[in-house]
């Protein structure tokens, strides 16, 4: 046995000699899994074929609407996948008091997928207090690009009052900025928004930051390239560019696209690092990191 990967499947139930109408409807019988289904219900779901995924989705056709986190991924309110709306609910661990749905929000919030979005956040704020503590009382630009809620940057003002760091932050979805300002109307003096799409947009001065999660993953290679390329030019000297792309070795993959209808590109650390060669970017600048779980990427490159 190699790997934890290969214990989980061995521990969890083959779909052929499951009655999968049976089990749904013992899961359903009890509003939801409970921590001892969890393992065995993202199991089955990895194994669920192709052509099965929308019978799948039928069965659990009452918690796919938006009262769940689940449903309100799977249905996109906002009309696209990883709204700024359902990341803040990830990031504050919203649970709906329902009992026909509690269950399944606790049970989204313990996918690792769920954990890693979480860990970003905190990756994000870490990242911001070294800069604020090499800075030594120097102002430092950042720009956050897809920038969604902001509650990284919100935390990031609460837990460090005094700081000298000023955000420029770039959003396409005009409801997720007017969300984030009020979520940040305390720090609004140090925060500039730019309702702009990452491709279009020509910033108008250089960053000593550039920190871009739950974004890329979204854009296919040639554009991930052309971006770096582009905002890449957009650094002082020193200054860098952190990229976050969800890992290929990403457990809950099958979950996040069978039961929240939410697909990206999942790219190895290797997959990162060519495409900041490919983008004319010295070897030497470039590196990979990774939150605690291994799920979320991030591409760091230095000018
Ligand atoms: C998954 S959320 C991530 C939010 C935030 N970076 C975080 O990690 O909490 C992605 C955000 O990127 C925005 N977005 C998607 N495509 C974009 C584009 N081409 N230009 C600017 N923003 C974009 C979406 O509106 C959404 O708010």
């Amino acid at each position: 046995m190699n790997n934890i990967i290969d214990e989980v499947e061995l521990l969890t139930m083959n779909i052929d000699s499951v009655d999968l109408d049976a089990y749904i409807r013992y899961i359903f019988l009890k509003n939801g899994p409970d921590e001892k289904d969890y393992l065995d219900f993202f199991g089955l779901v990895d194994q669920i074929k192709a052509e099965d995924i929308e019978s799948f989705r039928k069965k659990i056709s009452p918690i796919l609407n938006p009262s769940t986190l689940f449903g309100f991924s799977y249905t996109k309110p906002f009309g696209y996948s990883g709204d700024f709306f359902i990341i803040e609910k990830i990031y504050q661990h919203y649970v709906n008091p329902d009992k026909r749905y509690k269950k399944w929000d606790i049970f989204l919030h313990s996918a690792p997928a769920v954990i890693a979005v979480v860990n970003r956040k905190t990756l994000a704020i870490e990242i911001f207090e070294k800069l604020n503590e090499k800075a030594m009382g120097l102002q430092q630009n950042v720009m956050i690009l897809g920038s969604g809620p902001v509650t990284e940057t919100f935390e990031f003002f609460e837990k460090n009052p005094d700081n000298t760091l000023t955000f420029e932050l770039l959003d396409m979805d005009k409801r997720a900025i007017a969300y984030a300002k009020n979520k940040n109307k305390k720090y609004l003096d140090k925060m500039t928004f730019h309702n702009r799409n990452v491709i279009r947009y020509t910033p108008e001065k250089k960053y000593d930051l550039i920190w871009s999660a739950g974004l890329f993953d979204y854009f296919k290679g040639k554009h991930f390239v052309f971006l770096l390329r582009k905002y890449y030019e957009y650094l002082n000297e020193d200054g860098e560019i952190i990229i976050g792309n969800f890992n290929t070795e990403n457990p809950s993959r099958r979950a996040m696209e069978i039961l929240g209808d939410w697909f990206l590109y999942h790219r190895s650390a290797d997959e990162l690092k060519q495409f900041a060669l490919q983008a004319g970017i010295e070897e030497s600048k470039i590196d990979v990191m990774q939150e605690p779980l291994g799920i979320n990427l991030f591409l760091r490159v230095r000018k």
